[in-house]
């Protein structure tokens, strides 16, 4: 069998320096687990754009099409702002997540029990807190026509259109059901079915769903405001949310902050299975590009390194490896290990990106 292979698209910003970890534990698979991947690295972002005047070149979005998996860093950063939309950064990074049909994006906010102190909500408001958000990924009004700037008599108008079809919907809910059946068994589904016709297709489409195939499974509905709130107030009662494309960006950033620090968020956005069965699939931590630090050894690995868990899991179906890698990621935070985002408490030990790096690698190694 040929080793599966991985497309890295370590993007700007802080992108390279917390892929430069991944690569650590990429290549600790291959040596002390014999799970070798094939690697290949491309360009996104500004980056791309620098280089080839857009940020997804064309041979590399072929080559995403053809990988097991894609590993993302992070795209963007201030040198970029003033570009057309056109080819700003964030334009790779939603093609490829459009032209893979990645629909079903998957966020999980976990509190590590290391870090239950540092959330900026009470402790028993979020130790223990395990839930995933089920975000739509390649609709929604991200993507919705008409879309732009329009002249409208003597002034400026800028539309977006949110517009859902039920089998865009149907498809997302059940990954939802699914994911669900295999947690905690239960679903929230938030929209704004109050003001919104694409939110009241979206409860109709998901209770139906719910009614046909997946009856065994407990089905809720929120608007997504009270559901931001809820969130905020007692983020236990979730296991898993289901939701659109903006309020699942919004509401995915509040779940991360839950547990302490955007900077531990994994995420993997999967589309339908190819031939060999795989999903097709793209895994990325939930912060972004983090301009503002990147070069200075500040940046937190852990998302990115927790992101190709998720690959290991739902690509490679290597969930006993997957666990190795959380599992290491708890032991350096239990050991008081901390990048520079997770400091403030006393008695812990300030480390560099490329010092987290080494010591998830060496709790690896003290894995076996
Ligand atoms: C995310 C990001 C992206 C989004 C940006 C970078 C396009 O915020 O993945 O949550 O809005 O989807
Ligand atoms: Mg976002």
């Amino acid at each position: 069998m040929p080793n599966p292979t991985l497309l890295i698209l370590p993007g700007d910003g802080i992108g390279p320096e917390v892929m430069a970890e991944v690569r650590k534990i990429i290549t600790w698979m291959g040596d002390k687990r014999d799970l070798a991947f094939d690697v290949s690295e491309d360009l996104v972002g500004g980056c791309a754009y620098d280089k080839h005047g857009v940020p997804l070149h064309d041979d590399t979005m072929a080559r995403a099409q053809e990988v097991d998996a894609v590993l993302l860093g992070a795209v963007g950063g201030p040198k970029y702002d003033d570009l057309d939309f056109s080819v700003k950064p964030e334009r790779g990074l939603l093609r490829l997540r459009k032209e893979m049909d990645l629909f079903s994006n998957l966020r999980p906010a976990q509190c590590f029990d290391a870090l239950a102190d540092f959330s900026s909500l009470k402790k028993d408001v979020v130790a223990g807190l395990d839930i995933v958000i089920v975000r739509e990924l390649t609709s929604g009004v991200y993507f919705g026509e008409p879309r732009g700037i329009f002249k409208e008599g003597n002034e400026r108008v800028g539309i977006n259109t949110q517009r859902y079809t039920e089998s865009e919907i149907a498809r997302v809910a059940r990954s939802a059901f699914e994911l669900a059946r295999k947690r905690g068994n239960k679903v929230c589904s938030m929209e704004k079915a109050n003001v919104m016709e694409s939110g009241q297709l979206w409860r109709d489409v998901v209770t139906e769903i719910h009614a046909a195939e997946y009856s065994d499974v407990e089905l809720s509905h929120m608007y997504a405001d009270a559901g931001a709130m809820q969130l905020c107030r007692w983020p236990k009662q979730f296991d898993v949310i289901v939701t659109d494309n903006l309020f699942g960006d919004m509401l995915s950033d509040m779940a991360a902050m839950l547990t302490g620090s955007l900077g531990m968020l994994p995420s993997a956005s999967l589309g339908v299975p190819m031939d060999n069965g795989r999903p097709k699939a793209l895994y990325e931590p939930v912060h972004g590009s983090a301009p503002d630090i990147a070069g200075q050894g500040k940046a937190n690995p852990i998302a990115c390194i927790l992101s190709f868990a998720m690959a290991l899991r739902y690509s490679f179906d290597r969930g006993d490896e997957a666990e190795r890698v959380e599992q290491a990621v708890e032991t350096v935070l239990a050991d008081g290990l901390r990048t520079a985002d997770l400091l403030g408490e006393e008695g812990v030990t300030p480390v560099s990106t490329s010092e987290m790096g080494d010591a998830i690698v060496a709790a690896l190694d003290a894995s076996l």
